[in-house]
This record gives structure tokens, sequence and C-alpha cells, in this order.
């Protein structure tokens, strides 16, 4: 049961660890003050393996090519039968955010994927946006396939092998991206909690995007074995007060992690960590009160490159 973070950052705005605003100056101070190790963090991406041959995707990030390229078990590597080979057998999608769909197009020169996503998520990729079609210009490529709530299924290779994973996926009230053209697209299929389960019935959860935390939700994370959780802001306005204008986290569809840390509190679950972190989040900065405040709360700030076994 292996777990890779390959990204922990939130996506959107470049560059995420060492712009000139107020909190990233003073992460890097309190870097540079307190010896920590270098905190850089590309676009929130997690792998997930049964058998540390075979790798699934949460998401795709714009960053994923540097992504594998740092993390060698996702390495091609040359077997018996083949000598080009991927050991990433598919990836799932839980929304149609660029951060979590544009690193797809980076596949494209792939052994054949297998591509999970709600069924209006499959509209927007393969009937609104012309680009995703390069994932489909040759024979056997990318094999998409819609996945509903409700019972866990297995992740399977493009040719139907058995990953030795399952996922089960709980859709949240969110929005689709601006980008989203399409009307009449199920409203409910626009974020997706992912949960995957192992033989072993060891649990992962991965909700890098959600704005509030209803009770169902609550429940369903209850007893896993790692919940990685929305992590982008601390506070409802942090981005406006950055910006002079725009939406607040919960109308981005971020609930704040002040927020979580109270709702979530004593909820029984191996690890717990936040991940899409945005540059703005005082978390970053190991020496800010908030930083405390999430590790007595039991929480770790997810970091690039962690491996976690299970
Ligand atoms: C989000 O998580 O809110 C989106 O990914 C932001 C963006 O990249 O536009
Ligand atoms: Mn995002
Ligand atoms: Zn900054």
């Amino acid at each position: 049961m292996h777990i890779r973070i390959l990204g922990s950052a939130a996506g959107g705005r470049f560059p995420q660890w060492n712009c000139g605003c107020g909190n990233c100056t003073a992460v890097r101070k309190s870097l540079r003050e307190h010896k920590f190790s270098s905190k850089a963090r590309t676009q929130a991406q997690l792998a997930l393996s049964a058998d540390g041959f075979t790798w699934f995707l949460a998401g795709a990030s714009p960053d994923l090519a540097s992504q594998i390229e740092s993390c060698p078990d996702l390495h091609p590597r040359a077997l018996h039968n083949t000598p080009r080979d991927s050991p990433v057998a598919g990836v799932v999608l839980g929304s149609a955010d660029l951060d979590h769909v544009l690193g797809l197009l980076l596949l494209r020169e792939l052994q054949p994927l297998r591509v999970y996503a709600a069924p209006s998520i499959l509209r927007i990729l393969r009937e609104e946006n012309s680009m995703f079609g390069m994932l489909n210009r040759v024979e056997p490529q990318v094999v998409w396939t819609s996945m509903n709530s409700g019972a866990p299924f297995p992740l399977l290779s493009a040719d139907g092998k058995d990953c030795g994973l399952r996922c089960e996926v709980c859709y949240l009230s969110g929005r689709y991206p601006e980008y989203v053209k399409s009307a009449n697209l199920a409203r409910d299929e626009a974020t997706a909690a992912l949960f995957f389960e192992f033989a072993s019935g060891k649990r992962v959860a991965y909700i890098p995007t959600v704005g509030s935390l209803s009770d169902t939700l609550i429940e369903k994370i209850r007893h896993v074995d790692l919940l990685l959780f929305d992590g982008t802001f601390w506070s409802d306005d942090e981005l406006l007060r950055v910006q002079g204008s725009g939406e607040n986290a919960r109308q981005m569809g971020h609930i704040p992690v002040e927020e979580s840390l109270r709702l979530l509190k004593g909820i029984e679950v191996g690890r717990k960590m936040f991940i899409h972190l945005n540059n703005t989040n005082p978390i970053l900065n190991e020496a800010s009160p908030e930083h405390q405040a999430v590790r007595q709360a039991g929480w770790e700030v997810a970091e690039d490159n962690w491996q976690l076994e299970l």
C-alpha cells in the first residue's frame, strides 16, 4: 500500500512558493532563521499503488512531467515483453479544474491508460475541449470510464486488469471551472471526494477541493487511515485581502482551514494532512501561530515527495 505525494500546492497562481507577497516573504525568512528544509511546492498530485508496480494517479497536475521525474517509482521502464512501459495505469479525476486535468495532455505518449471521471467531466473534456482528442488519436489509447457515486469499484488498467485498488467517489456540491461552457451539467458532479481502498482494508481519502463539510462527508471520512484534505486557505478572506477584490475562499469552493480544524476536531482517522496549499496560507510558515495550531490539532502540512506506506 504505497502513496506518493508528488505535489502539495494549490493551482492557478505562479509561482506557488516564492512570490514577493507578505506570506511568501515570511515563509522564506522563517526557513532561513529556523533552518527548516526547503519547501518549494508543485501543484497537488497523488499517486497510489497496491503492489508498488502499477500506479494510479489522483488528478493529473500541470506539473506532472517533473513530478514523475522526481519519483523513481513512476519512471518508464523496460519489461520482458515490452521495451517501453510506464508504471502509470490510470488516472482518477475528482474535478475538471485545470490544476487537476491539464497533466492528462502530458500523458499522451504513454501506453494506453484508463481515465475515470464523472459523466459530466467526461463530457467537458471530450466534447467541449478538442485538445483532449490527442488522447484518442491512435488505438488503443485512453479508455474513458465514467464513475458514479455509491459502491466502490475496482481500478482497472486500460486492458481491464484489476490493479488491486478500489475507489469510491462521493460527489460534493461545488461548481465547474470558469472555462466550462456546457449547459445542463449535473451540478453535484463538479467536485468529488475520492476514497481509495486497498485489499488490506486500509483507506485513503483525497479531498483537495471542498466548500463545506456536511455530516455525510464527516461520517465518510471517519476511520480512514489517511486523510488528505483541502488546505487552500487558512481564512475566508485571505486571498481577497492580498488581491483587493475577487471571491472569498468559500465562494471559490474551499472551506477555510480554521473552520475545518473546528469541524473535524478529534475525528478518528489515522494520519491527517492539509494539501492543495495556496501560497497565501500562513500554515506554510512553520514559525506562525496558524502552523502551530494545525500541528497541535494533530494535522500535518503536506510536502512534495512525501512517501507514505500504509
Ligand atoms: C481551485 O482549486 O480553486 C482552482 O484550481 C483554481 C484555479 O486553478 O483556477
Ligand atoms: Mn485547485
Ligand atoms: Zn506569495
